[in-house]
């Protein structure tokens, strides 16, 4: 709806492909909420669409590559429409937009508008003037403020869970990334616009909440209410945490030299806090993690390992690696293996270092040769796998609460996730209707991705007097 109430008739359709993270998903439903109120609804696929945006992800390779092959296969949809009457506005969105801008424009003439991460609030206006044939079409100017303050509250959910993002940009500089380049500097939202933001979500049904950032635990938000100083995270989860009917909150990605005692403590202390740390760690060797920039060493993660541990000793632990970075000896690598040997993942992603434009490493000399990468890779990730397939084992015979989100792929199933983030199968009750809904499921079968159980009862909803409600707070 606009402003004053009203709802222009859901005429356009609108095609959104998300590349990239979590980030990028919240991102495509706020630009989709922007067009809203002028009439676009979603679609699900480029045909016949009125509006394509790609979002896009520069973080690893072919990320440029891809946009530009899917550029290709729009051509022709474009000219379709074009032959039939209509018109199709092309537009590139996210981190290759803001590493590439003009570039774009200039390779890919399909292409109306390029608008990085902070213009989407600028959308409705740059599709009226690409209309007019000398309209402005590149936005890439970095205003997170003016992104937040203007996108305005979420209008749609799409089931009990959702991303609310806190904190954008990173100040880090690791030497592999090139998100300080397409993101800018850290900037958080205010308090107080999180909390009504979250709000608005749980009135329109949603139970959980994943806070996100780029560094999400280096948020440094002004407070609600014009109080001075600033809140950290935990001081934010804590103040969402007493949000009713909010059940659950997660925070993803943090930075383990962000890991301070304030929200080491509130894992431990937050019933609604799941048990679950996305904490990257890319390299075992404190060598390689000096020439990444990483700013710790090895023990020094684990450290902050052991002191979450020690908070919430059922913590589950996922983490990011890089093989293969400029200068990584065989050693080196094995330094990774073992700090994820003594770690014990229960999830992890890793990947082959991938040289970005523009960033330091990329020029660095020792680049290490593919296949040594790729053989890097395997044995990594077998022992990662091997972790994963243990953690998701050990929950056999547990009652884990999970939060239905869907109806599940196999008929009679439903999809939900356990607080630990597996995602959890389970036949669905008859005469109940779970999703959105937390309920108690005992576990009797685990694969490396998903667990499989039966729901015993419906979860009791969190201690009331534990959290009270929010009405009238804030
Ligand atoms: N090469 C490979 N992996 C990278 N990542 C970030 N930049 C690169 C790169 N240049 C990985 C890191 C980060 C995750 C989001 O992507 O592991 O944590
Ligand atoms: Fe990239 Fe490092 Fe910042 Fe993470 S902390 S976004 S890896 S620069």
């Amino acid at each position: 709806m606009s402003e004053d109430g009203r709802q222009a008739p859901l005429t356009k359709k609108l095609f959104i492909k998300t590349y990239g993270c979590q980030m990028n998903v919240y991102d495509s439903q706020r630009m989709a909420d922007v067009l809203a109120p002028l009439g676009y609804s979603l679609a699900a696929s480029g045909e016949a669409a009125d509006m394509v945006i790609l979002n896009t992800c520069h973080i690893r390779e072919k990320a440029a590559e891809k946009v530009y092959s899917e550029l290709g296969r729009l051509r022709p949809l474009k000219e379709a429409r074009r032959a039939g009457g209509g018109r199709m506005t092309v537009a590139v969105a996210g981190c290759v937009a803001q590493a590439e801008g003009e570039e774009i424009l200039r390779r890919a003439p399909v292409v109306d508008l390029v608008l990085g991460p902070q213009s989407y609030q600028r959308l409705p206006e740059l599709i009226a003037r690409a209309s007019r044939a000398a309209g402005e079409r590149l936005a890439v100017d970095f205003d997170a403020v003016e992104k937040f303050d203007r996108l305005g509250a979420p209008r749609a959910v799409d089931g009990p869970s959702a991303y609310v993002t806190v904190q954008e940009g990173c100040d880090k500089f690791c030497t592999f990334c090139v998100v300080p380049y397409t993101r800018g500097a850290e900037w958080s939202r205010p308090a107080g616009q999180i909390v009504e933001e979250t709000r608005a979500l749980v009135r329109a049904g949603v139970r959980e909440v994943t806070l996100l950032g780029q560094n999400v635990n280096a948020y440094r938000g002004a407070p609600p209410n014009g109080e001075a100083g600033c809140w950290g995270l935990a001081a934010l989860v804590r103040r969402l945490a007493r949000i009713d009917r909010l059940e659950r909150i997660r925070f993803t990605t943090s930075h383990p030299a962000d890991m301070d005692d304030a929200l080491i403590a509130a894992l431990g202390e937050e019933p609604k806090l799941m048990p679950y740390l996305h904490l990257p760690v890319q390299a075992g060797s404190d060598r390689v993690l000096a020439a990444m920039n990483r700013r710790h060493t090895a023990a020094e993660y684990e450290d902050v390992i052991a002191r979450v541990r020690a908070a919430r000793p059922d913590i589950a632990i996922s983490g990011d690696f890089i093989v293969g970075f400029p200068g990584e000896s065989e050693a080196d690598f094995e330094a990774t293996l073992a700090l994820a040997e003594r770690v014990r993942y229960a999830s992890a992603f890793s990947f082959k270092y991938s040289p970005r434009p523009g960033t330091p490493a990329a020029a660095s000399p020792g680049q290490t040769p593919e296949a040594e990468k790729a053989r890097r890779l395997a044995a990594l990730q077998g022992l990662l796998e091997a972790q994963q397939r243990a953690f998701n084992a050990a929950q056999i015979g547990r009652r884990l609460p999970v939060l239905f989100e869907r109806a599940g792929k196999a008929a009679g199933q439903l999809h939900g996730r356990s607080p630990y983030l597996q995602a959890v199968h389970a036949p669905a009750p008859a005469g109940r209707a779970l999703i959105g809904e937390i309920a108690e499921v005992e576990i009797t079968a685990a694969t490396r991705n998903s667990l499989t159980g039966r729901i015993v009862e419906p979860a009791p909803a969190s201690d009331p007097a534990a959290s009270p409600s929010v009405a009238g707070v804030a």
